[in-house]
C-alpha cells in the first residue's frame, strides 16, 4: 500500500523540479532574437528589416550618399525606404559564432543584403564608413566578412530590437545605429549618440505565404528606379 503513494510523492516531486527548471530555459531562448511572426530569426536566413512604429516609412536599400555622382557605386550607404509599402531588400545575419544556428541577442553578426540583382562590384556586407569631410559615420556596403569595421549586434529596444555598431565582441563599445534624414529627404542609416532606430524582422520568402515573394518580384524594378533616380 505504501508503494503507490510513495511513487506519486516522487511523480510530484520530479514534476516540481520540472517546473521550476522552465524559468531557467526561457532565460536561454529570451536572447534569442524574434521575427515579426515570432519565431526564433536564423542565421543565413533573409529578412526584411524594417520600421517597428507603423507608418513610419519602409525597408532597408542601398543609394549613393551623392546624387550629383557618376559613379552610382560610390559611396553606397544604406539608407530606409520612405514608403511603408517598400520592404527593401532582404539581410542574411552571420553571426561570428558559426556553429549558432540562431541569431541571438548582444552577439557579434555581419549582415549582408541578399539580393540577386546586384549591380555594383562592391560586397553586399554592410560596414561602416567614417566620412571626415561630412563628420558622420554611415552605415554602407562594401564591407567583408571579420573585418572590425563590418560587425553589428542586434539589441533590444522598447519591445522591438535595434542595431548596434559594435567594432569588438564586448558590448560596451557599441554605438546605436540611427536614422538621420538628409538635405534630400533621404532616410540615412548612421552612427548616432542619443537616438536609435528601432526595427523588427520579417522573413523574407515565408514558405506558408507566397505574398510576400509575389510583391518582393514587383518590387525590383520599383528598387531600381530609385537606385538610378535619373534613369
Ligand atoms: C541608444 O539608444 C537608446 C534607445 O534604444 C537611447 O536610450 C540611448 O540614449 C542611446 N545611446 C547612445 C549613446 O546613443
Amino acid at each position: 500500500m505504501m508503494i503507490p503513494s510513495l511513487s506519486f510523492i516522487t511523480l510530484t516531486v520530479l514534476s516540481v523540479v520540472i517546473l521550476t527548471a522552465a524559468p531557467a530555459a526561457d532565460a536561454v531562448s529570451s536572447q534569442v532574437v524574434l521575427d515579426i511572426a515570432g519565431h526564433p530569426v536564423q542565421s543565413n536566413d533573409q529578412y526584411y528589416i524594417i520600421p517597428a512604429k507603423i507608418g513610419t516609412g519602409g525597408g532597408l536599400i542601398p543609394s549613393s550618399r551623392d546624387l550629383n555622382t557618376q559613379d552610382l557605386c560610390l559611396n553606397l550607404d544604406i539608407v530606409q525606404s520612405s514608403s511603408p509599402f517598400v520592404s527593401g531588400l532582404p539581410v542574411t545575419f552571420s553571426p561570428l559564432d558559426t556553429k549558432t544556428k540562431l541569431v541571438q541577442l548582444s552577439t557579434s553578426l555581419n549582415l549582408e543584403f541578399d539580393s540577386t540583382v546586384w549591380l555594383c562590384p562592391e560586397s553586399k556586407i554592410w560596414r561602416i564608413d567614417h566620412s571626415v569631410q561630412l563628420r558622420k559615420s554611415f552605415v554602407s556596403i562594401g564591407g567583408e566578412k571579420g573585418k572590425g569595421n563590418s560587425w553589428f549586434q542586434i539589441q533590444e529596444d522598447g519591445d522591438a530590437y535595434k542595431l548596434m555598431y559594435c567594432p569588438s565582441s564586448s558590448t560596451v563599445a557599441c554605438i546605436n545605429v540611427s536614422l538621420e534624414i538628409d538635405d534630400l529627404g533621404a532616410r540615412r542609416l548612421v552612427l548616432s549618440n542619443d537616438q536609435s532606430f528601432t526595427v523588427e524582422f520579417q522573413k523574407a520568402y515565408d514558405s506558408n505565404s507566397n505574398c510576400h515573394l509575389e510583391s518582393n518580384s514587383r518590387m525590383f524594378p520599383f528598387i531600381i528606379s530609385l537606385w538610378y533616380p535619373s534613369s
